[in-house]
């Protein structure tokens, strides 16, 4: 492997265009959903391979309970499907999985396959999966907010502890670090609510391929456009 790569510790993709995927081939969006979850382990391989600490994806943002209910139904047994078929998998590969997301939304099945794949991995500290659902960054920022201002109510802490660091640790990401690279993939430059408070400082890229076709080259290619970034954090 490359010598003179900088490797991010925390790489964090918003996984976009399963649909415009499939519908270039022909197929119903749901193909393209299904597609987008086999790229999401070959992604998961590839940021293991290089030494990526963290790996961050956006799967179901708060909005996207608005899309047809086809589509949100399909979503979630996809979702279901991909908690049972993936457990024996990341245990073997020591990979902690997290839910970043109200799980409070999902069904009570779906829920329980959270909880349980999240507790029989919470010890795993060499390469952590965040997967995003249900999320929304400003929902999160209210989340954060409502359980400060319960604190203060309670008279555990005083509005003079409110700072920076207290609020991170209201935050879904609490403990972690903040994402290095952001991959949006099929072209769009937004970031849709991803990671809105953690994303202050983070690199920012957008490859023109969707979501299915990402692959261990893709990720290649982003550390390379990672490597030439000059992060300076408003200094000089
Ligand atoms: C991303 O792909 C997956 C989810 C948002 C669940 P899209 O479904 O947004 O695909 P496009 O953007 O319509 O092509
Ligand atoms: C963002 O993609 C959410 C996920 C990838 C899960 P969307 O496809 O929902 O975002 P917009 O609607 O194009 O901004
Ligand atoms: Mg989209």
């Amino acid at each position: 492997m490359d010598q003179e790569l900088k490797i991010p510790e925390h790489i964090a993709i918003i996984m976009d265009g399963n649909g415009r995927w499939a519908k270039s081939k022909g197929l119903p969006r749901s193909v393209g959903h299904t597609n987008g979850a086999k790229a999401l382990q070959r992604v998961v391989e590839a940021c293991k391979k290089y030494n990526i600490k963290t790996l961050t994806v956006f799967a179901f943002s708060t909005e996207n309970w608005g899309r047809p209910k086809e589509e949100v139904d399909f979503l979630m047994n996809l979702f279901s499907r991909y908690l049972t078929n993936q457990f024996d998998k990341l245990i073997e590969n020591k990979i902690k999985f997290n839910v970043l997301g109200d799980k409070s939304r999902f069904s009570p099945e779906i829920q329980e396959k959270m909880i349980k794949l999240e507790n029989a991995t919470k010890d795993f500290n060499e390469f952590t999966l965040n997967v995003a659902m249900n999320y929304g960054g400003h929902a999160e920022i209210v989340k954060a907010t409502k359980e400060i201002a319960q604190e203060v109510k309670e008279g555990k802490i005083a509005v003079e502890d409110i700072n920076e660091e207290l609020f991170e640790n209201h935050l879904y990401t609490k403990g972690q670090s903040a994402p290095d690279l952001i991959i949006r993939t099929s072209g769009e430059q937004r970031l849709s609510g991803f990671l809105l408070w953690q994303s202050s400082y983070s690199e920012l890229y957008f490859p023109k391929i969707h979501f299915p076709d990402f692959d261990e080259e893709q990720i290649k290619l982003a550390i390379e456009e990672y490597t030439k970034r000059d992060r300076r954090y408003g200094k000089v």
